[in-house]
């Protein structure tokens, strides 16, 4: 499995970069076909200018002279006409493009396993859909115009230059080497500082919003002073390749100056001598001066144009590690099962180790289990026994490395994950909730929910009073990641949007542990008639969570230690039993506390 350091190869990168040209070839053909014309019409123009010159200088008829001009009018219109027409046509292609990237990334995201956002960076994944994808568009746009057009504005204007006079031609063309180099070093430079600037933009934001969202606690521990310089060095570094980039951008129109002032001067000399000897006529001065000056701008751009190409190329080579990366769990091509699941879950002799952690020792071992639909099976055991990971296997979240799970009698790799999933809702450890409305999490399984649907999910998981209290009750937009509410009320709100699903299988895992014991009362009281009729997993540290389960597992250490009812648990004296006992010693003791705190 390739992480985020490896990177990869450029071929495999340009062939997907191919791909989608060759997905939008009809442009590409079209825009080929306007440049050609473009670069035909523009270099026409020098020579109707010389044209036109030579007529007036012979002093031709007035009419013969207008009709001159009336082409040269024509010509220029048309190209001014098609430059338009294959530009727009280039820079649109690569907006399509940059469109089709960004929707292929964004499916492609949804669809990585977990595992993948273990490896990967938030920052570094929202950097490829942003920066660099910017970065192939520029390659696709201004890039590719220039290094598709340039070559064959260079061929025509040197064969038109060697027609008109082939060793005014030639020594025109000497300082162009030179000039090229130039222009390389400086598109460089260009290129160097408005990267440095990007970047220093980025720090800065990340800075910026990292602070804010731990505003809390930089406060809490007054480093707002530390936080402020580490800012302004950020600030600092950035202003200095600002103004680098100032300054480079400014030397521009003046070494532009340098190129057509070089060659004109080879012109006069060099010209002026061919016309004394009268191999050249006078007209074909202003000719080659014209055409001096159509190289001048896209030589002096190709330094720049080659460094954004570069850098596109490895921005591209950035977006395909990102599309390389394998979605873990797909469908195999042509599965065709159930629309939804019934509820009978049964685990026959599972093992599972997370990805990549090979050697170790498996997050599960050999766990047998069954049950049945309908019926609620309790998960406990001390952190990081497994029951986290043993509830994430009944959606289908990761391959078991030996064993089989079925759910409603079918082997979990026979059922389409939509379906999988639609009959399935798990309520996580640490919940998440979107910056909307409160009845938008909750209804975030069901679009197009009825309020009705999301009014009793939140009764069903305690919720109701509690929404009476916020400023605009059901509406209340709650803050990024719900910063709005308190963990309890996050928690029932991730529970009311498991709820408002309406899942054949619900799955809690540790879903109350930040509510206070008399709100856990009322919740399982509610809840007894929400499981009615579902198979429900419920994963808790709590013994007090679980102890009117129809099954109760003990995990230990990856493997299940004791099962059974609560009664014969406490029985028999094990592990289940010094759980319970701790625990309520634990609660007497916080009564106790309040007690005296009151
Ligand atoms: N995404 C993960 N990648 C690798 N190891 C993990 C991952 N999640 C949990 N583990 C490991 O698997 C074991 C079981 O974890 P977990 O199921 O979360 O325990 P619990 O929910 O009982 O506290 C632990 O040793 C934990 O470190
Ligand atoms: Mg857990």
């Amino acid at each position: 499995m390739s992480g985020p350091a490896a990177s990869r190869p450029l071929r495999s990168a340009l062939r997907r970069l191919g791909g989608y040209i060759n997905r939008n070839r009809g442009f590409y053909a079209i825009w080929l076909a306007a440049t050609l014309a473009y670069v035909a019409a523009f270099t026409a123009i020098p020579r109707l200018v010389g044209h036109t010159i030579g007529l007036v200088d012979a002093g031709r008829p007035s009419d013969e002279i207008a009709a001159s001009i009336g082409w040269l009018v024509a010509v220029t219109l048309a190209s001014a006409l098609v430059r338009f027409f294959s530009r727009t046509l280039v820079f649109n292609a690569a907006r399509e493009i940059e469109y089709e990237i960004r929707n292929d990334i964004f499916e492609h995201l949804e669809r990585l396993p977990q595992s993948f956002y273990a490896r990967w960076r938030t920052g570094d994944i929202m950097s490829r859909c942003v920066n660099d994808i910017n970065a192939v568009r520029l390659l696709l746009g201004v890039g590719l115009l220039n290094i598709v057009q340039t070559p064959i504005l260079y061929v025509a204007v040197i064969s038109m230059m060697l027609a008109v006079n082939v060793k005014v031609a030639l020594m025109v063309l000497l300082p162009y080497p030179l000039f090229i180099l130039i222009a390389r070093t400086f598109g460089r430079s260009v290129h160097r500082w408005s990267l440095a600037t990007q970047e220093g933009l980025a720090d800065l934001s990340n800075q910026l919003q990292e602070t804010i969202s731990g505003i809390a606690v930089v406060k809490a521990y007054a480093m707002e002073g530390v936080t402020a310089e580490r800012f302004a060095a950020g600030n600092q570094r950035l202003f200095h390749s600002q103004t680098r980039l100032v300054r480079a951008n400014a030397a521009m129109p003046a070494i532009v100056m340098l190129l057509p002032a070089a060659a004109t001067l080879i012109v006069l000399v060099v010209g002026g001598q061919e016309i004394v000897a009268g191999r050249m006529a006078k007209a074909d001065f202003f000719t080659f001066v014209m055409y001096i000056y159509n190289l001048t701008f896209p030589t002096f751009i190709m330094g720049w144009v080659v460094a954004l190409a570069q850098r596109g190329a490895a921005s591209m080579q950035r977006i395909d590690e990102l599309l390389s990366e394998q979605p873990s769990i797909a469908d195999p091509p042509g599965l065709t099962g159930p629309e939804t699941v019934r509820g009978d879950i049964e685990f026959r002799n599972v093992t599972f180790r997370y990805p990549g952690q090979d050697g170790r020792d498996p997050a599960l071992r050999g766990v047998d289990l069954t049950i049945p639909a309908g019926t609620t099976l309790g998960v406990v055991g001390p952190v990081g026994s497994g029951k986290s990971t043993l509830a994430s296997l009944i959606p289908h979240l990761y391959e078991v490395e030996d064993g089989q799970i079925f759910i409603g009698g079918d082997d979990i790799n026979r059922i389409p994950l939509a379906a999988l999933r639609r009959s399935i809702a798990v309520v996580p450890q640490e919940s998440f909730l979107f910056s909307m409305s409160l009845a938008q999490n909750i209804a975030f399984g069901v679009p197009n929910a009825e309020p009705q649907a999301v009014l009793s999910a939140a009764a069903g998981a305690q919720l109701d009073k509690d929404v009476d209290e916020l400023p605009n009750g059901y509406d209340t937009v709650v803050g990024e990641r719900g910063v709005m509410l308190s963990g309890g009320q996050r928690q029932r709100t991730a529970l009311a949007r498991a709820l408002a699903v309406r899942p054949q299988i619900l799955i809690l895992d540790d879903v109350l542990s930040a509510v206070d014991a008399e709100t856990e009362a009322d919740i399982q009281r509610e809840l007894a008639e929400v499981f009615r009729g579902r198979t429900v997993v419920v994963v808790s540290s709590r013994v007090s969570a679980v102890r009117n389960a129809d099954q109760i597992v003990v995990l230990d250490d990856g493997r299940i230690v004791e099962r059974g009812r609560h009664a014969a648990l406490m029985r028999q004296g094990g592990m289940y039993a010094r759980l319970a006992s701790e625990q309520a010693e634990e609660e007497a003791l916080r009564g106790a506390v309040a007690e005296v705190a009151r």
